[in-house]
């Protein structure tokens, strides 16, 4: 897996300390970043002592325990708490992950926990993902079609056709490709990311969509597409195990083979 370390940034100091319960003898240590934009006061870090023999095993347990047991204020997504809705996705010992999925033994030392990299932060782990989703939304991630449907079955496709679209289908938008890819971080606004780019290829190499052209025109600029420089932090990084970094050589590819 790959690591994005956070710089020492002067301004993250650290905060306030909950001690362990009387008695605990399993004990780990979180340390959390903590940030209310509206406060007007700097981001700083919480840390927490949990005791982890009352304690579930991912680091997704151990923020609901702090929330419902130690400091009710601490913010942060989640929903289904076995890696399928996504929302849980963080910054957890300098990787991007989803925190369900991730077990706190898989972590050495102090458990540091912080949002997902170069977003804004709304409260906490809880990143705006407003500007991602809108990406995803502006590459028509539904099936184009003019040739109606036929009256009396779905659109068939064949095993093979079906393959092509498996992987790319599995991602579940958890954003921890696209935060730990640099071109994203100083782009974000113009390049679509490797999530979006996913969704594109998807799309693109589903047999049964009839917008194959419209698809790779919408690309064919030098920053929605090209400003991946394959530098891989993103296939890295997924905790789905996808490879968006392929599907994007993929799409050029398609583009290069389209000019010829
Ligand atoms: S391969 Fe492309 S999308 Fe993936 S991290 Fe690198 S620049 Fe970003
Ligand atoms: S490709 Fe992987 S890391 Fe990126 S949004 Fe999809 S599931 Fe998350
Ligand atoms: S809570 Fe749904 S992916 Fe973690």
């Amino acid at each position: 897996m790959a690591e994005f370390r956070l710089p020492e940034n002067s301004r993250i100091k650290p905060g306030r300390k909950f001690a362990a319960v009387d008695g605990a003898a399993n004990v780990r240590k979180f340390i959390v970043y903590r940030y209310e934009p509206d406060s007007g006061e700097n981001p700083r870090t919480d840390t927490y002592e949990v005791d982890m023999d009352r304690c579930g095993p991912m680091v997704l347990d151990a923020l609901i325990k702090i929330k419902n047991e130690i400091d009710p204020t601490l913010t942060f997504r989640r929903s289904c708490r076995e890696g399928i809705c996504g929302s849980c996705a963080m910054n957890i010992d300098g990787t991007n992950t989803l925190a369900c999925t991730k077990a706190t033994d898989e972590v050495s030392g102090d458990v540091k926990i912080y949002p997902l990299p170069h977003m804004p932060v709304v409260k906490d782990l809880v990143p705006d993902l407003t500007n991602f989703y809108a990406q995803y939304a502006s590459i028509k991630p539904w099936l184009q079609s003019r040739t109606p449907a036929p009256p009396d079955q779905e659109r068939l496709q064949s095993r093979e056709d079906q393959l092509k679209i498996n992987e790319p289908s599995a991602c579940i938008l958890c954003a921890c490709c696209s935060t730990s890819c640099p071109s994203y971080w100083w782009n974000g606004d113009r390049y679509l990311g490797p999530a979006a780019l996913l969704a594109a290829y998807r799309w693109i190499v589903d047999t049964r969509d009839e917008a194959t052209g419209d698809r790779l025109d919408d690309l064919e600029d030098p920053f929605r597409l090209y400003r991946c420089h394959t530098i891989m932090n993103c296939t890295r990084t997924c905790p789905k195990g996808l490879n968006p970094a392929k599907a994007i050589a993929e799409t050029k590819k398609l583009l290069a083979e389209r000019r010829h």
